[in-house]
């Protein structure tokens, strides 16, 4: 019987991430389990930065966006960086984090956490330490499970976007394009231009030619249409070039921050076709703010769901939806490879039978 757990949310954040918290704490509260939080991801495990998590902490957050925890997408604990003699340097800590749980009477490690993370979390259980995982991320780009928690709000953000710029597009005759984030994966943009009425939807799956990107919104024109609505995600890459690459950030789990892509196929639409055009980047709002209704019940369900997996002894996995239905994978079938838009998705038949363009 598991008497002690600690939770950390690790890697960028987004909504849903407190419902998870509080559905933890209190699942476990209710079963004698007493629960500790660990402060910024894996950085707190290994410098010992805890917090008793009660009642009345976890009261009011459902709704709260971000995580009480904070969080961090650096910290590796195999790889954690220290300043040593002037210099920066990476060290293995991972051994201090199992002492530091340890030290402190906990028995298993709940990781919530998109593949950054939960990778951390497979390695440590490699060690030894009994972990659970939880999928988080706006990217839905984890493998196992259908969905991840927070990416319903971020395609809900999106769209709303969309909904706003329509209205301005058609009173400019303009073409609007709107970068959204996915990392390597076109799920925000696929969903949100969808539910948003997009004309054309550019995704890191299908590399684009945008000479036929120009060509459907010629076409629109031509059939009466003065604007056009564009959704590029930010990993959207043309035929035979490459993504485009804000900046590397050394010491992150993924130094890539890609950025940039809407204005690279904004400026060449314009010079293809002279139609007045517009970028917006929508950014870092699709993480922020509240869950929406089924992010809550999904961050809601999996935070329950892994307190039954510590009390089930279902070490070294991780919570997933698969149907409608919450079960436990193993984390090695989560982690490592990403998932991305398969071209018989049938989200994505739904697109191309609507007549969605995608730049092929
Ligand atoms: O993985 C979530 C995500 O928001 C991606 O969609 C995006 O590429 C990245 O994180 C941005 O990271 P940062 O918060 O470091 O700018």
């Amino acid at each position: 019987m598991v008497k002690k757990i600690a939770v950390l949310t690790g890697g960028g954040d987004c909504p849903g991430l407190n419902a998870v918290i509080r559905a933890v704490v209190r699942t476990a509260l209710h079963q004698g389990i007493d629960v500790v939080g660990i402060k910024d991801g894996f950085k707190g495990a290994v410098e010992k930065d805890f917090i008793p998590l009660g009642f009345k902490e976890v009261s009011g957050i459902l709704p709260k966006g971000g995580t009480i925890l904070g969080t961090s997408n650096r910290d590796n604990p195999f790889a954690f960086s220290v300043r040593r003699n002037g210099q920066d340097i990476q060290e293995d800590r991972s051994d201090q984090v199992i002492e530091n749980l340890a030290g402190l009477g906990v028995e298993v490690l709940v990781v919530i956490g998109g593949d950054g993370s939960l990778n951390i979390a497979l390695e440590l259980s490699g060690k030894g330490l009994k972990v659970v995982g939880v999928p988080k991320t706006i990217d839905n780009d984890l493998m196992a499970t259908d969905f991840t928690f927070g990416f319903q709000s971020a395609v809900e953000t999106a769209q709303e976007a969309l909904d706003k710029l329509h209205t301005t597009a058609e009173s400019h005759h303009r073409v609007m394009v709107l970068e959204v984030m996915g990392r390597y994966a076109g799920w925000i943009a696929l969903h949100s231009g969808i539910a948003g009425g997009a004309d054309v939807i550019l995704i890191p799956e299908i590399p684009y030619d945008i000479r036929k990107v120009a060509e459907a919104v010629e076409n629109r024109k031509k059939s009466g249409k003065k604007f056009s609505i564009m959704v590029v995600a930010e990993g959207a890459k043309p035929l035979n070039g490459e993504m485009v690459v804000e900046r590397t950030i050394a010491g992150r789990t993924d130094p890539i921050k890609l950025g940039g892509i809407a204005a690279k196929v904004a400026g060449e639409l314009e010079g293809l076709i002279g139609l007045e055009t517009r970028v917006t980047v929508l950014g870092h709002i699709q993480r922020g703010g509240s869950p929406n209704t089924y992010d809550r019940v999904l961050a809601t369900r999996y935070g329950v769901a892994a307190v039954d997996a510590v009390a089930a002894g279902e070490f070294g996995k991780m919570v997933a939806l698969q149907g409608s239905e919450i079960v436990c994978v193993p984390l090695t079938d989560a982690v490592n490879r990403l998932k991305k838009i398969s071209l018989d998705d049938p989200v994505l038949q739904t697109a191309r039978k609507l007549g969605l363009h995608f730049g092929e």
